[in-house]
């Protein structure tokens, strides 16, 4: 298969910063859309791939699946997307197609589904590599339409940050008298809250940091409860229809379980692993209260979240960097120093 070598940013190993690599794209195929990236979130996902942190990484490594730029090519059977659209690329560029979930609009849940970092690329027989790249070649079934009122770089962190928090929102029926709560003011955090607010719901925000409350409150929560003070949680009991909780590190969950409603649910979207402290299940008993996981979120409902974006005007709020500055925003991203997701101009990788 012809291949077109192009210059991109990513690992060699967990231990090693991130540095300018090339690595090659496939021609475009018949249902192929080549993308000239223009902008590329930056995810705590990225940092936990590149370092290894959930042990299956493959190196090297480029991540990046928040991508926002225009059409340059496309193959001879494309439908949907011409030269010169303004589109994006989420966390997903292939799927199977065909078993119930990919019928379903879940293709986030087949089992044969490809990451846009670190999945198996079928094409080229080797490792799918993400965003930090001058541009990428993506089944059209794959690809999304950007409207164009929103701002190009705001728009990126809506592929990942966005969608994850959407997707729960609209599982559960998220309305005007829903009480919804966030953990964790961060990428995910603040989308969430801008989500849930503009469905109208009443928007709890639950953080370590008090330093964020008047942010969090710019961004549409109505209220913000500090997680480490103990009265202020004890107040909180039995307040949330649904919690959606994007900590990326392993912490207790049992004192945000008090907080849900009878047959409340929290949704756990940020981290991956074992839980430590254990669970308790005496109030998920007592309460028909539920703990579940969230996976981002399909083509169609991405694409639904996109274009609510464009017709209430949400963005992220971003701090843009030039690739160069990757590995320093990862150790930013690591103290929550950010306001609120990293977005990189890729122009400072074509120079
Ligand atoms: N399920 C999915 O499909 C999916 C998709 C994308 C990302 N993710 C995962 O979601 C997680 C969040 O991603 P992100 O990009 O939003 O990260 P982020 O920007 O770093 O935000 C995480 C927030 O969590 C809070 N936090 C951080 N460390 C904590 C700790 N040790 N204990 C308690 N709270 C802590 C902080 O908020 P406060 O200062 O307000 O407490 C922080 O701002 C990551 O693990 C990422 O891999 C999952
Ligand atoms: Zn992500
Ligand atoms: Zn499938």
């Amino acid at each position: 298969m012809k291949v077109k070598n192009i210059k991109a940013y990513g690992t060699e190993s967990a231990v090693a910063d991130l540095k300018q690599m090339n690595i090659n794209r496939r021609e475009v195929t018949s249902k192929d859309v080549e993308i000239d990236i223009l902008f590329c979130g930056v995810c705590h996902s990225d940092l936990h791939f590149a370092r290894n942190d959930w042990g299956m990484t493959q190196y090297p490594v480029v991540p990046g699946h928040e991508i926002v730029g225009r059409v340059t090519q496309v193959g001879a059977g494309v439908s949907k997307y011409k030269v010169g659209d303004l589109v994006a690329v989420g966390c997903l560029v292939d799927s199977c197609k065909s078993c119930d979930n990919c019928k379903a609009d879940l293709e986030q849940y087949c089992p044969e589904w490809v990451g846009t970092y670190g999945g198996y690329d079928k094409h080229l027989e080797t490792t799918t590599h993400g965003g930090y790249s001058e541009n990428i070649v993506v089944d059209e079934e794959f690809v999304l339409r950007v409207p164009e009122n929103l701002d190009q770089a705001g728009v990126a962190p809506v592929l990942c940050a966005g969608i994850t928090t959407w997707s729960p929102l609209r599982h559960w029926n998220v309305g005007k008298d829903s009480r919804v709560a966030v953990v964790g003011l961060g990428g995910l955090g603040h989308m969430a809250i801008k989500l849930a607010h503009a469905l109208g719901a009443h928007v709890t925000l639950f953080s370590r940091s008090a330093n964020k409350t008047e942010d969090a409150k710019a961004l549409g929560a109505d209220e913000v409860i500090i997680s480490t003070d103990e009265a202020q949680m004890e107040k909180a009991v039995g307040r949330f229809d649904l919690i959606i909780d994007t900590v990326p590190y392993a912490h207790d969950l049992n004192p945000y379980v008090s907080t849900l409603t009878i047959s409340g649910t929290l949704v756990v979207v940020g981290y991956l692993g074992p839980l430590d402290p254990m669970l308790v299940t005496v109030p998920l008993i007592m309460g028909r209260k539920s703990v579940a996981g969230s996976l981002i979120g399909g083509i169609a409902e991405t694409q639904e979240l996109l274009d609510f974006c464009g017709k209430h005007n949400i963005t992220s709020d971003i701090e843009v960097i030039k690739i160069q500055d990757i590995n320093n925003a990862y150790e930013r991203m690591l103290k929550s120093d950010v306001k609120y997701r990293f977005v990189i101009d890729m122009k400072s990788l074509k120079k």
